[in-house]
């Protein structure tokens, strides 16, 4: 019979508190707390953020633990996200991973996490029906923009990034120009309804190989919104819905057009999804006419294991856990972590 491994996760990389425990491939809890504090800067504070991990970290690891309706005692391993990310979250997830194993002799496990992205499309649920290799997976949120050949668990290369901005991040300044609140994705999302994406044409980046660029698509944007507020000082109330729409479709559209290569210059038959920016709809949609176009098929983890989460880091330990590859006891985080 196969043995039960339980695995306690936790993500600290940028401002989600989350602690998770695994069984195997399943998760019996996977506990985030948001941090609501950065709304009103319009983005991620990093001083704050890691001040509010460390308020966080210990109720989210009591919750998960109560839960999943497991007992500290019976963790076999504490996996926890080493980077990238910003140095004084992470710092608070790996001090308190350490103490974790530490007290409960235990290993500790280190998890790269844009690798965990990926794997968080193995979590096993009720419709389990995971990518077969080889696969891409281009992860879209507020801290990456990154598309990842994968082979297998453990052989995965990057094959395009963003040089600058992230996608989510191209939604939440474009979102902070046209005055709409933080985070701008979802707010993008619902003002762009009964607005026409083809009223205001933006150009699409110009990036060699499959990497990205989102700088230049905010100042194009800029700059078109400050002339257009010259001529009229209502512009952006009286043309929200068109604005959203037609912002949205340039972001999208940039994002689609670089899978597309890399699905054909790789030869895929199947793509995942993952990051806060996959639970947009107009994205959706346009995947699902590149998967008609191209016979692939495509693949989007839950949102809630498609967003940070500590559950794809309790996973990838478990993979880990397996090799026994553990961690040394003095390691520390590594913001620029490469997979
Ligand atoms: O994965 P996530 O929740 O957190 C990290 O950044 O890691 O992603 C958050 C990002 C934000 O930039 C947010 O604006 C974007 O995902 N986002 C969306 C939507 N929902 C979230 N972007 C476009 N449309 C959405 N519906
Ligand atoms: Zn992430």
């Amino acid at each position: 019979m196969k043995k039960d491994i339980y695995i306690l996760g936790i993500e600290s990389s940028c401002d989600d508190t989350s602690v998770a425990i695994t069984n195997n491939r399943k998760v019996l809890s996977n506990i985030v707390s948001s941090q609501k504090i950065h709304q009103k800067y319009g983005g991620v504070v990093p001083e704050l953020a890691s001040r509010s991990h460390q308020k966080n970290i210990v109720p989210v690891t009591s919750l998960a633990l109560k839960i999943a309706n497991i007992k500290k005692n019976q963790l076999n391993a504490i996996a926890f996200t080493r980077g990238p990310g910003l140095l004084g979250s992470l710092l608070v997830g790996c001090s308190f991973a350490k103490s974790l194993s530490l007290s409960l002799k235990i290993p500790l496990i280190e998890i790269n996490h844009m690798r965990a992205h990926v794997i968080a499309n193995f979590i096993e649920n009720k419709n389990f029906n995971p990518p077969s290799f080889p696969f891409l997976c281009l992860t879209v949120s507020g801290g990456h923009t990154q598309i990842v050949s994968v082979k297998s668990i453990e052989d995965m290369s990057v094959i395009g990034q963003t040089l600058d901005d992230s996608a989510g991040e191209a939604f939440d300044k474009s979102a902070k120009l046209l005055g709409l609140g933080y985070p701008g994705g979802p707010l993008i999302e619902k003002k762009s309804i009964g607005g026409d994406c083809n009223k205001f044409i933006f150009t699409e980046p110009n990036v060699d190989n499959l990497n990205f660029s989102f700088s230049g698509l905010k100042t194009q944007i800029f700059m078109f919104l400050k002339k257009e507020m010259g001529k009229n000082k209502n512009f952006i109330k009286e043309n929200i819905h068109h604005l959203c729409a037609s912002i949205q479709k340039i972001i999208v559209t940039t994002l689609v057009n670089k899978l597309k290569r890399a699905i054909i210059m790789n030869n895929v038959k199947n793509v995942a999804i993952a990051g806060g920016v996959a639970s947009n709809k107009y994205f959706r949609s346009e995947i699902k006419k590149l998967e008609n176009e191209l016979k692939i098929k495509s693949y989007f983890p839950k949102i809630e294991y498609s967003t940070d989460n500590a559950a794809m880091i309790a996973l990838s330990g478990y993979y880990k856990f397996r090799k026994k590859e553990f961690s040394n006891i003095q390691i520390s985080p590594d913001c620029r972590y490469k997979i």
